[in-house]
């Protein structure tokens, strides 16, 4: 998998792609992460990549060129083209799965008071919003997105079934999860993930799985799986 993300920005990725579970994938060669400064793509000698709007109004639209030069430079038959915005479709985990099956993506970070609508109309294939929230620009944005569709490439993370039983996989949020020591202090670890019945133990993690979703996110109960 590539992913190529376009940011006016570039220094902010630094730290995420080189710690942790990203910077092993790319290492291992799972995926190929590369973040392109969309001020290399101006033609101007300001390199400028946002203008006033038309019809007034306060704040910068981010240009329509720019944009679509560095897609361009990027974009094969297989790409799949993400603006981030608050305007997309709220992101959740079957939207990250259906993601993370794209051989190439491109993640476009927007700024200011937004993109101009043509990037929109005509270059973004969609448009992803992490949450009912405004951050200061796509960044952030990009790096939660990136971050969730990494881990879900195969051989990212170790262990499969940890991916099977993590929370939202089926809709559920996960069961309580213990370590030792046993008894901390008086609190006591349920006497069930002691008792070495392994049926035991997956039927009382599957019900605390479905009274926590239910006490918490009755919501994932009504969503059907997509
Ligand atoms: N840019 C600003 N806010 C955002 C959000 N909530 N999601 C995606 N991109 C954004």
């Amino acid at each position: 998998m590539r992913i190529d993300i376009i940011t006016i920005f570039p220094g902010m990725f630094e730290q995420v792609l080189n710690e942790s579970i990203i910077k092993r994938a790319q290492s291992k060669g799972k995926v190929k992460i590369k973040v392109h400064d969309l001020r290399d793509h101006t033609l101007d000698k300001h390199r400028k990549v946002d203008d006033r709007p038309f019809g007034g109004g306060s704040g910068m639209v981010m240009s329509v060129e720019p944009i679509l030069r560095a897609v361009e430079a990027l974009r094969t038959a297989r790409t799949r083209v993400i603006l981030m915005s608050p305007q997309g479709t709220r992101l959740n985990q079957p939207i990250v799965k259906r993601l993370s099956a794209y051989a190439h993506l491109i993640l476009i970070c927007g700024h200011y008071e937004g993109v101009d609508e043509r990037v929109r109309e005509h270059i973004a294939d969609e448009e992803v919003s992490i949450g009912d929230y405004i951050l200061t620009g796509g960044e952030l944005a990009a790096m939660v997105l990136l971050d969730c569709i990494v881990r879900l490439i195969p051989g990212v993370l170790g262990d499969k079934n940890s991916l099977n039983f993590e929370s939202f996989e089926g809709n559920l949020l996960e069961y309580p999860q213990y370590t030792r020591p046993a008894n901390f202090r008086g609190m006591k670890v349920p006497d069930v993930l002691l008792s070495g019945d392994h049926a035991k133990i997956e039927s009382w993690r599957k019900k605390q799985a479905l009274k926590r979703t239910r006490q918490r996110r009755p919501d994932l109960l009504k969503s059907k799986k997509t």
